[in-house]
């Protein structure tokens, strides 16, 4: 089963404010690019947010992370996805909860793909909501066949060589293989 059969109908509108989709996208992949592109055609806006994750180590740099989701938003029209004319990548400093509210957005966007999930993402809804209780978090299931993606296993699997099409966009790959041929470069 394919998700993209009907990358190009409309999801219903929800509401015309801005929300907010949070997450490291160290690097974007595939999974992610499913829930941007159906959230989007729920919002007015859509802000695609970096922030910082205390317990990751990430392997590329906020400048890159911001460089690599712009490049994947704005090509996603012309390779024939929906127009993601009203999403903006940006990287934010501090809580969630104090970003959102600088940017007026209302509800932030966490996809969810299995139950293992939705411990950690439970928490994260509840203490955004203590934080700023005008906030709300929806969860988009993940689309079925990303449900085994996650950017941990992306990077696992560009360190060992195998193969990631169908798993992040082709930019992302090259990306990718850049990174890792300077990684080495850097430890020999
Ligand atoms: O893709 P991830 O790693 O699940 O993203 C987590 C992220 C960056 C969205 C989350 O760690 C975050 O919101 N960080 C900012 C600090 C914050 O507001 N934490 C939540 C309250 S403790």
């Amino acid at each position: 089963m394919s998700g993209n059969h009907h990358e190009n109908e409309r999801a219903p509108m929800i509401n015309n404010g801005v929300f907010i989709y949070p997450g490291s996208f160290d690097p974007v992949t595939l999974g992610h690019l499913d829930i941007i592109s159906r959230a989007s055609g729920m919002c007015g806006r859509l802000m695609v947010a970096i922030g910082r994750n205390r317990e990751k180590k990430t392997m590329f740099s906020v400048e890159e992370r911001l460089d690599m989701l712009s490049d994947v938003i704005s090509s996603h029209g012309k390779k024939g996805g929906r127009s993601l004319s009203n999403v903006e990548p940006v990287a934010f400093n501090g809580l969630l909860a104090d970003f959102a509210k600088n940017c007026g957005a209302h509800v932030i966007v966490k996809g969810l793909r299995a139950m293992s999930d939705f411990e950690y993402e439970f928490q994260m809804a509840l203490l955004n909501k203590y934080l700023d209780d005008t906030l709300e978090t929806i969860f988009m299931m993940t689309n079925v066949e990303y449900t085994y993606l996650s950017s941990s296993a992306v990077k696992e699997i560009a360190l060992n060589g195998g193969r990631l099409d169908g798993l992040v966009p082709q930019c992302v790959n090259e990306r990718l293989q850049r990174k890792i041929l300077n990684l080495r470069g850097m430890n020999q």
